[in-house]
C-alpha cells in the first residue's frame, strides 16, 4: 500500500495522496479510513515454474465488482519489489494497466473479468524472508502480513478472500515434495526429471494465509478422528535426519485438535493438516491454511536438545497455530489493525490449552512475566499502541507483545466477568455469526456481549486506550467491615493525552491471620476512577490478597506492611497470589535498596533494613514447605528482571538495578546456603522424565545452583560443573552451563568447549551456544560477544542466530546498559547492518534503545545517540524508519 492512483479517486484503503509526498514523508494508514474493496477476487489459480534462483509465477484472477465497494473501475494489484511480464483481462494482452509504484492498476468496465499476471521472483536472494524465499535448498513462503505481493500482484488485503487452486512444477530430485494449502488433486511425472502437483484449497481465504513448500522432506504422521468421526492425517514434515525429532510436536498438534473439539467445539475442517519446519524464519510460526510453516524451534525437540522450557513452547506455539485454523482463518481479519482480533484470541485459547496440558499456576505466573516484562514496557514506552492500533506505517511492527499478549488479557477479562460458561456461549455465537467472513474487534466483542449477556460498553476503552492502568488500593477495618478503596488512573501515552477510566475486574479474597484461610473470592469491579468497597464478616483486620489470578492486566500499588506479603507468600491458596506476594516483597526491597542506597551490612542509610529479612522469609517458607509442587517452588524462586523493575521507577538506574538484584541474590545465596544445598541434592537424585514432578525437579535444581552460585560462587562452580558433566538431558546442561557462564572460572571454557564439539551441526543447540554467553552476567559478557560475532558458526542473514547473540544481549541488562554504553552502540550498529538483509528483525531490536527516556541521563543521552546515529542513514527500511522515528520522537 502505498501512493494512490489520482487524488480523484479515493482507492481502496491506501492512502489518497494530494500530492506527491517529499521523499521519506511517511505514509500512515489509519484505521478509520478502511473502505471495502472496489473489487473482489472469488478465484485464483496459480502456476509455479519452481526454482531456488528463479521461480516463474503465472496468477489467473478472477475478479468481480463488489456490491458494497465504492464503484470504483479501478483495480488496485498490490506488488513489492515484482514487475508483471505479462498482463492479460479476459484472455488479450492488456494495454490500459499502469503502476502506482509498486502497484499495478487496471482499469475495468465490466462486472466480472478474468485477469492473468505473470512475475518473475528469486528465491535465493530473498534474505527479508517475506514472499517466496530459500532455506537450506528448500523453497517456502511467508505471505503475512504483506508478503503475497512480493509474489504476484494482487489486492493483497485480508477483506478479499479467494478460492485457491494450486499448481506447482519442478525438479523432482530437488524439490521431490511439493506442498500447498488444502488437498492434493493430482499430480504426476514431467520430462526432464520434473514433476508436478496440483492442490485446491475448498476455504476461501485471504492472501496472507497461502502458503507453498517444496523440497526434500519427511514426514512423522498420525492419524486424527474428529467429532463427527472425519479422518485426518496429520504431518510434521522436517529435513531427512530431523524426523526423530518431531514426536512432541505431533503429540501436541493431536492433543490440540481435541482440546479444541472439547473447549470451543471447533473441529478440523480438511483431510489434511500439514506442519513444516524451516530453518530460515522471521517469527514464530504461521497458521497458513491447512499448512502451517514453522520456525525449526518450534517443531525439534528431543530430551538430549531441547529443555523442558523448549517442549512447552513447542506445545503452545503447535496449539496456538493450530486453533487460528478457527479464530484467524475461519473467522478472519477485516483489516491490520484488527490484528489482535485474531492475535490476542489465539493466545487466550493457546494459553488454556496449555494450563490444560500442564499446570495451570506455573503457566499463569510465566504469562504473566512475559507480560511485565515484554508489554509493560511498551506500553509505557514511546512505541505503546492500543490492542487496536489507530495508525501504523509498517504493519510488521505492529506483530507486538500489546496486541498478542494485552490483547489475550483483555478477553481473558471478559471471560472472568462472564464466567467459563457463558464466554463459551459468547465465543460459540462469534463463531456462528462470522464464520467465512473478515471481522473486527467490534464484531467479537458484540458477539461476546450478546453471547454472555454482559454489558460492554465501557469495556470497550480497552481496545482504543494504550497504556497500563495504575490501581492504588488501601484496605480500612471497621467493626467487623473491611472497607477497600481502589483508585485508577491510566497513564499518557503517545496521541493518547488523556484518558477514561475503565472496567478493572478484580478477584478479590480477605485472609484471617488466624487461621490463614478466607471465606470466599469475590470478583469487584472497578469501572470508576474512584471506588469504594465493602466486605462485611471480618471480625479482626484482614490480610488482603487482591487481583488474584491476575484477573487484569494493571499495575497496582497496594497499601500493606511487608508482614501481610510475608504471610501471603506463605499461606495464599491461590499460587498466582503466592507468587505475587513474593514479587512484591523483592521489588520493594530492591527499589528501596537502589532510592536509599544500602550499605555492606544490608541497611540503607536511614538505617532501615529496606525489607530484604521480609524477602529472606518469605524464601525460606517456599524452600520449607513439603505441600508445594516443585514446579511452583522453582517458579517463586525466581527474581524478577531488571526491565520489570525498572517499570516501577519514573526514571530508573538499570546499573544500579542490576547491582542491588545481584546482590540481593548474593545475600540469599549465602544465608539460606544449607536449604538451597538440600534442593539441589533432593532434585539431583530424582531421574530423568518428562512428568510434572521430574519437571519440577529440574526447576528447582535450576534455581537453587542459581543462588549457591551466586551465595558461594566456589561451591557453585563445583556443583554446576558435575551437573553439566552428569547431564543425560538438555534442561540439566543448560542450567549447569547457565551458572558457570556467568562465573569468572576455568569450568566455564571447559564446559563451553563441550557443549560446542557436543552438539556442532545441531543449529537450535549452537544457537543456545551463543544465548547463553551473550545473555550472562560475566564481567567480561561484552568482550565475549564481540568474539562470537566473529565465530565462524555466527552469521547475520539467519534470524534465529542474530537473535541468539543480540537479542540475548539487548536483553541482558549488564551487556547492555554498560555505563560505557559499548552494549547501545553493538545493538545500534546491528539494526544498521542488519536492515538491508532483513528489515523485519532489525526492527525488533530497536525497542531496546527506545526506552532511554526512563533511563538515568548519562545512559539516556548515549542510547539517544545510537538512534540518531540509525536516523541519520540515507536508506532505511519503512521498518526501521518508523520505529527509529517514533522513539527519537
Ligand atoms: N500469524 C503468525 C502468528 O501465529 C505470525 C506471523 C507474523 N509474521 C510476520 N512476518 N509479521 O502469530
Ligand atoms: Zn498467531
Amino acid at each position: 500500500m502505498d501512493i494512490a492512483s489520482s487524488p480523484a479517486e479515493p482507492e481502496e484503503n491506501t492512502q489518497v495522496a494530494d500530492a506527491a509526498p517529499p521523499p521519506h514523508a511517511p505514509q500512515v494508514i489509519h484505521r478509520e479510513d478502511y473502505l471495502a474493496p472496489a473489487w473482489l477476487v472469488p478465484e485464483i489459480a496459480l502456476s509455479f515454474r519452481l526454482g531456488v534462483e528463479e521461480t516463474h509465477v503465472c496468477s489467473k484472477l478472477t475478479v468481480t465488482r463488489n456490491p458494497d465497494g465504492n464503484g470504483s473501475d479501478v483495480l488496485r494489484l498490490n506488488g513489492d519489489q515484482i514487475s508483471p511480464l505479462v498482463v492479460k483481462v479476459d484472455g488479450r494482452a492488456a494495454r490500459d494497466w499502469r503502476m502506482d509504484g509498486p502497484d499495478l492498476l487496471l482499469e475495468l468496465d465490466g462486472e466480472r473479468h478474468a485477469i492473468e499476471i505473470e512475475t518473475l521472483v528469486q528465491p535465493v536472494t530473498n534474505t527479508q524472508l517475506m514472499g517466496l524465499y530459500a532455506s537450506n535448498g528448500m523453497l517456502c513462503t511467508q505471505c503475512e502480513a504483506e508478503g503475497f505481493r512480493r509474489i504476484t500482484f494482487f489486492p493483497d488485503r485480508p477483506d478479499v478472500l479467494s478460492t485457491y487452486s494450486v499448481r506447482m512444477e519442478g525438479n523432482k530430485a530437488r524439490f521431490p515434495i511439493l506442498l500447498s494449502n488444502g488437498n492434493c488433486t493430482a499430480r504426476g511425472e514431467g520430462a526432464e526429471g520434473r514433476h508436478w502437483a496440483h492442490w485446491h484449497d475448498p476455504w476461501p481465504k485471504p492472501s496472507y494465509l497461502f502458503a507453498l513448500v517444496a523440497g526434500n522432506l519427511v514426514a512423522n504422521t498420525a492419524r486424527f478422528t474428529t467429532m463427527s468421526g472425519r479422518q485426518v492425517e496429520c504431518n510434521v514434515w522436517v529435513r531427512p535426519g530431523d524426523e526423530n525429532r518431531t514426536q512432541h510436536a505431533l503429540d501436541s498438534l493431536i492433543a490440540a485438535m481435541k482440546w479444541d473439539e472439547e473447549a470451543f467445539g471447533r473441529e478440523y475442517d480438511l483431510d489434511l493438516f500439514n506442519i513444516v519446519a524451516v530453518s530460515d524464519f522471521n517469527m514464530g510460526a504461521m497458521e497458513n491454511k491447512g499448512l502451517n510453516i514453522f520456525n525449526t524451534r518450534y517443531v525439534l525437540a528431543e530430551p538430549d536438545t531441547a529443555t523442558d522450557a523448549d517442549y512447552d513452547a513447542i506445545e503452545s506455539v503447535v496449539g496456538h497455530e493450530y486453533f487460528h485454523n478457527w479464530s484467524g482463518n475461519r473467522v478472519t481479519c477485516r483489516d491490520w489493525f484488527q490484528l489482535s482480533l485474531k492475535e490476542g484470541f489465539t493466545v487466550l485459547r493457546d494459553q488454556l490449552f496449555s494450563a490444560d496440558m500442564g499446570s495451570e499456576a506455573v503457566k499463569r505466573i510465566e504469562d504473566v512475566r512475559i507480560l511485565r516484562g515484554g508489554q509493560f514496557p511498551e506500553d509505557s514506552g514511546p512505541l505503546a499502541h492500543p490492542i487496536r492500533p489507530d495508525s501504523y506505517q509498517e504493519i510488521s511492527n505492529f506483530y507486538t507483545s500489546t496486541v498478542y499478549n494485552k490483547g489475550a488479557e483483555v478477553i481473558r477479562m471478559m471471560r472472568t466477568m462472564a464466567g467459563e460458561e457463558r464466554f463459551r456461549k459468547g465465543t460459540d455465537l462469534y463463531f456462528e455469526r462470522h464464520d467465512g467472513e473478515a471481522a473486527t474487534c467490534e464484531d467479537f466483542v458484540r458477539a461476546i456481549e450478546d453471547g454472555t449477556g454482559l454489558d460492554l460498553g465501557r469495556f470497550r476503552l480497552w481496545y482504543s486506550q494504550a497504556g497500563t492502568p495504575r490501581v492504588a488500593i488501601a484496605m480500612r477495618h471497621e467493626g467487623d467491615t473491611a472497607i477497600l478503596t481502589a483508585d485508577q488512573a491510566v497513564p499518557a501515552t503517545p496521541g493518547q493525552a488523556i484518558k477514561q477510566p475503565m472496567p478493572i475486574p478484580l478477584r478479590v479474597a480477605l485472609f484471617d491471620r488466624e487461621t490463614a484461610s478466607h471465606s470466599g473470592e469475590r470478583l469487584i469491579v472497578l469501572d470508576k476512577a474512584s471506588d469504594t468497597f465493602r466486605f462485611e464478616g471480618c471480625p479482626r483486620p484482614p490480610v488482603l490478597s487482591v487481583n488474584r489470578g491476575f484477573s487484569a492486566p494493571v499495575a497496582l500499588e497496594v497499601e500493606r506492611p511487608d508482614a501481610d506479603l510475608v504471610f501471603l507468600a506463605a499461606h495464599d491458596d491461590d499460587p498466582f497470589a503466592r507468587y505475587e506476594a513474593m514479587q512484591s516483597l523483592i521489588v520493594r526491597h530492591l527499589i528501596r535498596a537502589v532510592s536509599a542506597g544500602l550499605d555492606e551490612t544490608g541497611l540503607d542509610k536511614t538505617g532501615r533494613e529496606a525489607g530484604r529479612d521480609a524477602v529472606r522469609q518469605a524464601c525460606e517458607a517456599v524452600l520449607a514447605d513439603e505441600a508445594l509442587e516443585d514446579l511452583i517452588r522453582g517458579e517463586l524462586l525466581i527474581l524478577p528482571t531488571v526491565a520489570y523493575l525498572s517499570e516501577q521507577l519514573l526514571v530508573a538506574d538499570p546499573g544500579a538495578l542490576h547491582q542491588a538484584r545481584e546482590a540481593l541474590k548474593a545475600w540469599l545465596g549465602a544465608e539460606l546456603l544449607d536449604s538451597f544445598r538440600a534442593l539441589h541434592d533432593r532434585a539431583s537424585a530424582v531421574p530423568f522424565g518428562r512428568d510434572a514432578a521430574a519437571r519440577g525437579a529440574r526447576k528447582c535444581k535450576a534455581q537453587s545452583l542459581v543462588y549457591i552460585a551466586a551465595g558461594d560462587p566456589a561451591e557453585g562452580a563445583r556443583r554446576a560443573f558435575a551437573q553439566y558433566r552428569a547431564a543425560d538431558n538438555m534442561s540439566d546442561r543448560q542450567s549447569a552451563l547457565t551458572v558457570l557462564c556467568g562465573l569468572d572460572v576455568p569450568e566455564r571454557e571447559e564446559a563451553l568447549a563441550d557443549f560446542h564439539k557436543r552438539h556442532e551441526g545441531n543449529a537450535l543447540v549452537i544457537d543456545k551456544w551463543f544465548s547463553l554467553q551473550a545473555g550472562s552476567f560475566h564481567p567480561r559478557v561484552l568482550d565475549h560477544i564481540r568474539t562470537l560475532a566473529q565465530h565462524g558458526d555466527f552469521t547475520l542473514s539467519n534470524p534465529n542466530r542474530a537473535r541468539a547473540l543480540y537479542m540475548s544481549a539487548a536483553l541482558n541488562p549488564k551487556a547492555f546498559h554498560d555505563a560505557s554504553g559499548e552494549g547501545y552502540a553493538m545493538i545500534g550498529e546491528i539494526v544498521r547492518r542488519l536492515d538491508p538483509i532483513n528489515p523485519q528483525t532489525a526492527a525488533r531490536f530497536v525497542p531496546a534503545l527506545g526506552r532511554w527516556r526512563r533511563i538515568e541521563p548519562d545512559r539516556a543521552r548515549l542510547m539517544r545517540a545510537e538512534l540518531e546515529e540509525i536516523a541519520a542513514l540515507p536508506t532505511l527500511s519503512r521498518d526501521v524508519r518508523e520505529q527509529v522515528t517514533k522513539s527519537l520522537g
